[in-house]
């Protein structure tokens, strides 16, 4: 099976599980409409590829474990979205989960996704014991508090931001965890991979900002909410071109970090492809 078909059965196994007779219907709804169709996959890719560049000796634990951090990634978007944050009416393509499903099923579907995430990795991780503990401690990490997700919106309610740490744990976390959680779920140490997690993070939380705020009318999702909403970023930090010489410089970190093992050179490319894509489509590179 393709990475990407890995992913989507993952997913579509962890929410199957969830719709039963007996649960709510508007609940299982909410939560379908929250995760498919996906957005880019990038976290859960970049963990079956860190998967694969180990051995990927225990598949079904790498799929389990791309899901759990794509389910994560998307209860932060549905949170996101709603009113206490960033208000937002619209995304991947469609209107958000709250303006769909009202607002107390958006905020219990993030609940029940985030549970999903770790109930996946107790499910479908008890044929490897010893690998749970550390998979739960990496992807943890990468949500929580002190410097997850969790801590990343919290800056939000801060009178001052500082941008870096910031970015990290609103977005480089959870891609540490992708990378860390990757080689974990294959039996590795995580640790080689942590670089690799925060250089691309840190890369793509720069791409959004710059999407934020160049991008028009071409996005999945509402634009100029950074200024809108007084939000620190690197644009306003840096200008267009900071931003983007920024942005290279961080993939390129990212390329130089991959560590030696078998399939470095396929991750490399992966990286790189990631990458590619990540610049706002009408910047061309060249004019940076
Ligand atoms: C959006 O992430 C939020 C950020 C941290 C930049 P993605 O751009 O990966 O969102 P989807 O999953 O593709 O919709
Ligand atoms: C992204 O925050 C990080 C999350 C925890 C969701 P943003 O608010 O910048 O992301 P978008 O631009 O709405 O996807
Ligand atoms: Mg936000
Ligand atoms: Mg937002």
């Amino acid at each position: 099976m393709t990475l990407p078909a890995r992913v989507e059965a993952a997913l579509k196994a962890a929410i199957d599980r969830a719709d039963t007779p007996s649960a709510p219907p508007g609940l299982i709804k909410a939560l379908r409409y929250a995760v498919f169709p996906g957005g880019a996959r990038v976290r859960p890719m970049l963990c079956l590829a860190v998967a694969r560049a180990c051995g990927d000796d225990r598949p079904e634990i790498s799929d389990a474990t791309a899901a759990a951090v794509e389910l994560l990634h998307c209860a932060s978007l549905v949170h996101d979205d709603l009113p206490c944050f960033d208000n937002a009416g619209f995304r991947r393509g469609k209107v958000s989960v709250h303006a769909a499903h009202g607002e107390p099923l958006a905020l219990l579907a993030g609940d029940a996704l985030i549970v999903m995430a770790f109930e996946r990795l107790a499910v479908v991780g008890a044929a490897e014991p010893g690998r749970i503990a550390p998979l739960i401690e990496a992807i943890a990490r990468g949500v929580g508090a002190p410097a997850g997700i969790t801590a990343g919106q919290a800056w939000e309610s801060e009178s001052v931001a500082p941008l870096e740490i910031y970015h990290q744990a609103k977005t480089g976390a959870l891609f540490v965890a992708a990378t860390t959680s990757g080689a974990i779920a294959a039996g590795s140490d995580g640790t080689p991979w942590r670089f690799l997690g925060e250089t691309l993070g840190a890369a793509y939380q720069v791409a959004d900002d710059l999407m934020d705020a160049v991008q028009s009318g071409l996005c999945d999702k509402p634009v100029g909410q950074d200024a809108l909403l007084q939000r620190p970023n690197v644009v306003a930090e840096r200008g267009v071109q900071g931003a983007l010489a920024k942005l290279d410089d961080l993939v390129e970190q990212a390329v130089a970090s991959v560590p030696d093992c078998e399939g470095a050179q396929e991750m490399r490319d992966l990286v790189r492809m990631t990458a590619m894509r990540l610049a706002p489509k009408q910047l061309s590179r060249s004019a940076a």
